[in-house]
């Protein structure tokens, strides 16, 4: 499955033992099939840039619906970076409220709601036998709200992320926005920096407020969960 990975150099032995062994023709052929898996790779990849402003979309959204939480992460922010000073990627462990932020965000608005596989080998999983070869839905969408799995699960709340100690371990299989194993999201790291350092920005500059032309925002599922109605709110210049 995950053969795709494969670097520049397979292919080009690949094109070299296809061409001595079957001609020509079949170079052409085995191209134009490497052709149609880059290009789908390279939609993946543009698909996914989607996915990274959905989310700070969701994320300004929940802020300016929780005004107390945004001084929190403001007051996070200030005292950790100082006044002004633009964050950096060594910042980011820094700033656990913001780490916090995006992961919370993911799991009440994971934009890409479930996920799939096909079984590699008989299982038992919870009592049920699941042959080789089952293809399984998978919706984190619905774990994430799981009272099993998170407490208190329909409110935001980014602390609940934040570890109380070294033993502490907040890691949960209830949401996996960026899936899990040898598929997960490849994008995860550059996602999560790009939003983790877009929000502190956001944060430092604005006082984020829902519009008076926004009222409750719901989710709804294109593929992608997407805002059902647009999401109007206003960036406040503050005052540093
Ligand atoms: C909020 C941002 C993002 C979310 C929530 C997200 C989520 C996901 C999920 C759930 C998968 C499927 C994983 C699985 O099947 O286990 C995936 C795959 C993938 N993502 Fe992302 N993604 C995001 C951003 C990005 C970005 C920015 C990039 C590129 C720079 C990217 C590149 C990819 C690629 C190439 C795959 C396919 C991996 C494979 O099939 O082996 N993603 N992503």
């Amino acid at each position: 499955m995950a053969q795709h990975r494969g670097g520049y150099r397979d292919l080009k032995d690949h094109l070299r033992v296809v061409k001595r062994n079957w001609g020509l023709f079949s170079v052409t052929i085995l191209i134009y099939y490497k052709l149609k898996d880059m290009l789908r790779e390279i939609f993946k990849i543009h698909f996914c840039f989607s996915q990274t402003s959905f989310t700070l979309s969701w994320a300004s959204y929940l802020l300016a619906r929780h005004p107390h939480i945004q001084q929190q992460i403001y007051t996070e922010v200030t005292t950790t970076l100082g006044p002004g000073a633009v964050a950096t990627a060594d910042d980011v462990s820094r700033l656990p409220l913001i780490r916090g932020l995006v992961k919370e965000t993911l799991r009440l608005f994971p934009v890409l709601p479930g996920n799939g596989r096909i079984t590699q080998d008989d299982l038992v999983v919870g009592g049920y036998f699941i042959p080789k070869g089952t293809q399984l839905a998978l919706c984190h969408y619905s774990t994430s709200f799981d009272e099993e799995n998170f407490h208190d699960s329909l409110n935001f709340q980014p602390s609940r992320w934040i570890r109380k100690d070294s033993t502490d371990r907040v890691d949960n299989f209830g949401s996996i926005p960026f899936g899990y194993g040898i598929r997960s999201c490849i994008g995860k790291r550059i996602a999560e920096l790009e939003m983790h350092l877009a929000l502190t920005r956001l944060i430092q500059k604005f006082h984020i407020c829902v519009s008076p032309l926004t009222s409750e925002v719901k989710s709804k599922t294109h593929g992608l969960l997407c805002p059902a109605d647009p999401i109007n709110l206003q960036f406040i210049d503050r005052e540093n």
